[in-house]
């Protein structure tokens, strides 16, 4: 390395630093000449191939040139960072950049207000399994062996078999929990349970194979249908207003006896009819009636002493009432156009 390239070298490069326009061709100066594998540093490097009488002339030389361009390369970053502040396209005051927030599916949002409001008038939270076996899901809740009322729900069963050789099968209903509490515990019991349920249903606008509900159960001594009635129109009034207009009729489940379901005067169409009340004015809510005898005694309650009322509401469905939306399987889509709605 002579003195004469060492020369050129420390021209070469001031010129490059002196042509620098940009904030990007600092940037590209700085990769090339500052870093420590760069060119001046390599030049330092090969100062030990120098002869001895050459080597302080030279070092001199490159040390210089080290001084000179780090103060100039400093003050030129300065100054593209002062242009930039003063840029009038740059804006600090301009608000940043929204980072999107999730939130709560639908169904869990409106099966959080659910509980609550009936946590509130004190019932507890119980759960059960998905899979269960004839006995809870069927026989407990007075479904009679071969009895129609079976085929009111398609069920999944699975070829694993329970004690007595029947197939288990997925929970058509949150019922069986019923069962399951009153098998375990001595009333009073007051408890809701939500929870997944699994119907072999062919898949419409209006219904899936795998929904939600939500079961309640209070039974207690001199329990009334005036106590079932009491506490859906107080759950109906918190959750849908106080003023909501309501009806009780008749109906039929083979482990309540009476049954009956409520509904709740549309509040779409105030009662004129719309597509959602298929021109009633009015929407079905939930099933109920007072606890079949049946099925305190198949857990071992004397019906003469305990009653009770039992109530089921679909999750799916309450959901779609209060959101508008008017097919099912659009909650199970996870489209982020309809999630983020909400
Ligand atoms: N298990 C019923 C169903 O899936 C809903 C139901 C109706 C639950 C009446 C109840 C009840 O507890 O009392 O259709």
């Amino acid at each position: 390395m002579t003195r004469h390239e060492v020369e050129a070298f420390c021209t070469e490069t001031l010129e490059a630093l002196r042509r620098i326009q940009s904030p990007e061709e600092l940037e590209q100066f700085r990769l090339t000449y500052l870093v420590q594998k760069g060119r001046i540093r390599q030049m330092l490097d090969r100062l030990r191939q120098v002869p001895t009488e050459e080597k302080p002339a030279i070092g001199r030389l490159l040390n210089n040139l080290r001084s000179t361009v780090e103060e100039e390369f400093a003050a030129l970053r300065n100054r593209f960072e002062r242009q930039r502040s003063h840029d009038p396209t740059f804006d600090p005051t301009l608000p940043g950049r929204l980072i999107p927030r999730g939130s709560l599916h639908p169904v869990l949002q409106t099966l959080d207000r659910m509980i609550d409001i009936f946590v509130r008038m004190g019932f507890a939270v119980a759960t059960g399994p998905d899979v269960e076996d004839d006995h809870h899901n069927f026989e407990a809740l007075n479904f009679p062996p071969d009895h129609p009322a079976r085929d009111m729900q398609d069920t999944f069963f699975l070829r694993r078999t329970d004690a007595h050789g029947k197939p288990l099968l997925l929970r058509t209903h949150t019922s069986p929990v019923q069962i399951r509490l009153m098998e375990s515990m001595q009333p009073p019991i007051r408890a809701i349970i939500p929870g997944r349920v699994y119907r072999n249903e062919a898949i419409s606008a209006r219904s899936l194979a795998e929904f939600h509900q939500l079961e309640g159960l209070c039974i207690d001594e001199r329990t009334s249908f005036a106590d079932l009635k009491g506490t859906m129109i107080a759950f109906a009034e918190q959750m849908y207003g106080s003023g909501i207009r309501y009806r009780f009729r008749p109906s039929f489940f083979p482990f309540t006896e009476p049954s009956a379901e409520m509904d709740i005067e549309c509040f779409l169409c105030g009662g004129k009819g719309c597509r959602v009340c298929k021109q009633s004015g009015w929407l079905e809510i939930v099933g109920c009636g007072m606890v079949h005898p049946h099925v305190l005694q198949a857990c071992k309650l004397d019906p003469e002493r305990w009653q009770g009322y039992a109530f089921g509401f679909g999750i799916e469905r309450v959901t779609m009432l209060l959101t508008g939306i008017d097919d099912i399987r659009l909650l199970y889509e996870n489209d982020i156009r309809l999630l983020e709605q909400f």
